[in-house]
């Protein structure tokens, strides 16, 4: 088995302008693992995980993706590690002038070649793992929002990624869809090896996903370990934060 964490970052650092976001990132991955990042709004989660995938560039620091320097990457080489990461967005981010079926085509169709039969096994194959066959034809605006949730995450996996970043998977969703959420992507590490990195702020998400959780705030993360750990943690953001969220279930 590869020793080598699936992620590295080293110092990273990301400003806009006179804000600084990101002030000195440490973070490993390993492989099968979910590192959870947890942070109040506006303390830079979304950056983070925009510019771990090369959609914003680090002003400083490192970051290694399956052992390349994917900050240092351009043009179709960004492209192609981009492939195997997969990106859940905060919105979803499904095109509602699409069926269900079609959104997953376009996003085949875009990245693979493949032979048609072989592009709608895979749907097919896809909607069933996310639990949700039967709404190959539906248009997005008549899903509830967690089987929205449940076929962005279908359009992320479709690809066979290695790792998978999500950027507030389960947040506004009930606790059955949120449970739902969280029992796949665990899945996703289990049965598939995948790593991932998920940003939220549910905290019965992070429960049950987490491998190790990392807290942000003010540009770094001022602790590092289990949900518990943290909960526990002396410091007047996290004792906001916890005061804030859905006290932890059982
Ligand atoms: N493209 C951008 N240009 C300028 N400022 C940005 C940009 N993206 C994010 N920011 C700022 O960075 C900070 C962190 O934002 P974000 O990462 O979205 O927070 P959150 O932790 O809620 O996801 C905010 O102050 C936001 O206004
Ligand atoms: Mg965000």
């Amino acid at each position: 088995m590869n020793q080598d964490p699936i992620i590295q970052i080293r110092d990273l650092y990301k400003s806009f302008g006179p804000i600084d976001v990101l002030k000195g990132i440490d973070l490993d991955v390993p492989g099968s693992q979910c590192a959870v990042v947890l942070g109040g709004s506006g303390s830079g989660k979304s950056v983070l995980i925009k510019t771990i995938v090369g959609l914003l560039k680090a002003d400083r620091g490192t970051i290694k993706v399956l052992g390349e320097r994917i900050d240092l990457l351009e043009g179709d080489e960004l492209d192609k590690l981009r492939l195997s990461i997969g990106f859940l967005f905060q919105s979803g981010a499904l095109f509602d002038s699409m069926t269900v079926s079609e959104n997953l085509m376009f996003f085949l169709e875009r990245h693979l070649k493949l032979p048609l039969a072989e592009a709608t096994d895979r749907i097919l194959e896809t909607l069933e793992w996310v639990g949700l066959p039967e709404k190959l034809h539906d248009y997005p605006a008549s899903l509830s929002g967690g089987q929205k949730k449940r076929i962005a995450l279908a359009r992320s996996v479709i690809m066979a990624p290695k790792i998978l970043l999500y950027d507030e998977p389960t947040t506004g969703l009930d606790p059955v869809s949120v449970r739902l959420i969280a029992d796949l992507i665990v899945r996703l590490q289990v049965e598939r090896g995948l790593s991932s990195i998920a940003i939220t702020h549910d905290l019965l998400c992070a429960e049950i996903i987490a491998d190790t959780v990392h807290f942000l705030h003010e540009g770094r993360f001022i602790i590092s370990g289990s949900l518990e750990e943290i909960s526990r943690f002396d410091h007047p953001a996290i004792v906001t934060f916890f005061g804030n969220e859905t006290t932890l279930t059982s």
